[in-house]
């Protein structure tokens, strides 16, 4: 899961935020020693949920809203009523349960798994597989970046047909009128479509570095970088919480249910642009509404898929990303 500086910024003991993980609800929460930590949001007493707002700040504790036991920002039960009448209640025992945590690129990232699979290999891997090296996605600079606005969609779709959809362009042409546009009229385009032969694959190309596209629609000097980092969610079964969330060109989503899901996306500019409040929404406008097209296809796709008439479909070349995706998927499932 990335979460985009959640935490209250460098001074925010105590800020907390709450996320969904297939079925596990999780608390990240910055220490008063400034570390972040993330925990299963479920209180050991009798199994409350501890945090019920999404994001919130506390000052020095976590107190369960049900009897009351109370913990301190590194987890551990510090106060229960009547603790020290129940000697059978090991303060050390029963503190929350702990989930891996890891900060890369301005996000923060959480694997379920009692023993994550290493991060370098699972997803700075992953970057690697796809850019050539870490390096391609670090010179973003994204942990430098604030975020200037922030949207979330709720996705009648199954979270993999969202992945397929943000894996190809071919759709690009069809449903994406203003993108193919102002992807043609963009002068790095050009040069790309030279090379590639049809604004179709320069389209795609950009889809890479969507900061072009956004800076092209715009116009202005404000330079927005959306983000590029992103998580593919896991599917909502124990199996897939040992895999750290995988990154690809596509904001985090979360799985809901099969036919629904929740996607979060920021659109990232240097902080001075954020701090001094300017306008961005001419920047934001035009992926936002690349972003309502796609869903709205992955709409229709969803119940049309349910259908007989549907064996599986046809890939055709560029969609090859997507077969890779389709084997991946199997392979996670087959172990
Ligand atoms: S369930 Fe949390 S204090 Fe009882
Ligand atoms: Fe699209």
């Amino acid at each position: 899961v990335g979460l985009r500086r959640p935490l209250g910024g460098p001074a925010g003991s105590g800020a907390f935020r709450k996320v969904q993980v297939g079925r596990e609800s999780v608390l990240v929460v910055r220490g008063r020693d400034r570390q972040l930590r993330a925990f299963l949001n479920v209180c050991r007493h009798r199994g409350a949920q501890i945090c019920t707002e999404d994001a919130g700040s506390v000052r020095r504790a976590l107190q369960c809203p049900y009897h009351a036991w109370t913990y301190d920002l590194s987890g551990t039960l510090v106060a229960a009523p009547n603790l020290t009448k129940m000697p059978d209640v090991d303060r050390d025992r029963y503190g929350l349960l702990p989930v891996h945590l890891r900060e890369w690129l301005g996000y923060v990232w959480v694997c379920l798994a009692d023993e994550p699979p290493s991060f370098e290999d699972d997803v700075m891997g992953a970057v690697v597989e796809r850019l050539g090296d870490v390096e391609a996605i670090e010179r973003y600079e994204l942990d430098a970046l604030s975020v200037g606005r922030r949207i979330t969609y709720d996705v009648q779709a199954n979270w993999k047909l969202i992945i397929e959809n943000f894996m190809e362009c071919y759709h690009c042409a069809t449903i994406h009128p203003e993108l193919t546009e102002v992807l043609r009229s963009s002068p790095t385009a050009t040069r790309r479509s030279t090379t590639s032969g049809t604004a179709r694959s320069s389209a795609r190309t950009s889809r890479a570095s969507p900061s072009t596209a956004a800076r092209a629609s715009t116009g202005s000097r404000v330079s927005p970088r959306t983000r590029t980092a992103a998580t593919t969610p896991s599917p909502s079964s124990r199996r897939s919480s040992s895999t750290w969330s995988r990154p690809r060109h596509l904001p985090p989503h979360v799985p809901v249910a099969a036919d629904r899901t929740v996607v979060e996306c920021d659109w990232l500019y240097s902080h001075e642009v954020v701090a001094s409040g300017r306008d961005v929404s001419r920047s934001v406008e035009l992926f936002h509404r690349v972003n309502e097209q796609d869903f709205a296809a992955c709409e229709r796709t969803q119940p049309a898929m349910s259908s007989r008439a549907y064996e599986g479909g046809v890939l055709v070349p560029s969609e090859h990303h997507i077969g890779a995706f389709h084997d991946w998927v199997t392979q996670r499932l087959a172990g």
